[in-house]
């Protein structure tokens, strides 16, 4: 089993180098897949209120013989609870869901700046983790004006900012923006979400060659060496044993450049997933 490597956040906890994404995966199948998961080194799991599964992960960590202590289960508020009081609630909600007294890490999902209640809902991710509701509190597609708000309103910057990254939109200036502030990045959809063709393009599958590695394995180098946490989704017990096999090789300096050199700008955006465009009231 591969030992994960970690890194340190702002808090002075440590995370895992790579983390299991869960979209889509529900259900019996969804059980087994984040056992095979566990089984095969995993030991953060990012889950959301809006993926309908945060009962599924915890039936699979009651499941599991690793111990819940080494486990990560991160998960995410929905638009719904912004307000400072249901933010509270769907948090402890959400713990009776997956039958879990405290949560490792929690991320507010959008900042949904046209509702504009984000700061309200970050209050209540601070008071949850003074209440030891969540150990690690984040939040997620949150832009620089979004951060520097709930920062100046309430001086506790988040721990990380999980974003859409992958080389046809590598999002690098937030990831400055988030390294700027001491915040980790995490990148969601790294292989472009099932809908490009990102781990199939040449340049990837060359480089990869150089170090007899695949185009997911040298994706998630990429970031790794970017100082970006992955979140990487795999129902397939082989794809996770490989997307964890990335820690005995480096790729050079002009292999990362050439990565980035593949960033279509807003194009390559998943389609309607602009932080500032994106609607998610429920
Ligand atoms: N915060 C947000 O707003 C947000 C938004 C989107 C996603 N996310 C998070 O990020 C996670 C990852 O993103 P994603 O689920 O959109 O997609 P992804 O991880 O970019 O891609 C998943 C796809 O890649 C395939 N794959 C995985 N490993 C592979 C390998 N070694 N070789 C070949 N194919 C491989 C998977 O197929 P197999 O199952 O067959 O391996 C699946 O089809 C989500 O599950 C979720 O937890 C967060």
């Amino acid at each position: 089993m591969e030992q994960l490597e970690k890194f340190r956040l702002n808090d002075g906890s440590t995370i895992p180098a790579v983390g299991l994404g869960t979209v889509n995966v529900q259900g019996a199948k969804g059980v087994n897949s984040v056992l095979s998961a566990l089984e095969n080194g995993y030991r953060l799991i990012d889950t959301s209120t809006n993926y309908m599964n945060e009962g599924m992960v915890g039936e699979a960590i009651r499941r599991s013989n690793v111990p819940r202590e080494e486990i990560m289960v991160s998960s995410k508020l929905p638009g719904a609870a912004h307000d400072y009081d249901k933010a509270i609630t769907m948090i402890q909600e959400s713990l009776y869901r997956l039958g879990l007294d405290y949560f490792d890490k929690y991320l507010i999902h959008w900042p949904l700046p046209k509702q504009d209640k984000y700061d309200q809902a970050w209050q209540a991710l601070v008071d949850a983790q003074k209440f030891g509701l969540i150990k690690t509190i984040g939040v997620s597609n949150f832009l620089e004006e979004h951060l520097n708000k709930i920062i100046d309103k309430t001086g506790v910057t988040p721990a990380t900012n999980q974003i859409e990254r992958h080389p046809y939109f590598n999002n690098n200036e937030l990831v400055e923006t988030n390294k700027k502030l001491g915040i980790l990045s995490e990148a969601w959809s790294p292989f472009g979400r099932e809908i490009n063709d990102v781990i199939e393009h040449q340049t990837i599958i060359d480089i990869g060659q150089k170090y007899g590695k695949s185009p997911t394995q040298t994706i998630l180098r990429w970031n790794i060496q970017n100082g970006v946490m992955p979140i990487v989704k795999s129902s397939s017990s082989e794809h996770q044993r490989a997307n964890l096999n990335i820690f005995d090789f480096s790729l050079d300096e002009e292999d990362i450049k050439a990565i980035d050199a593949l960033d279509q700008g807003e194009p390559g955006r998943v389609e309607g997933q602009h932080p500032n465009e994106y609607e998610e009231y429920s």
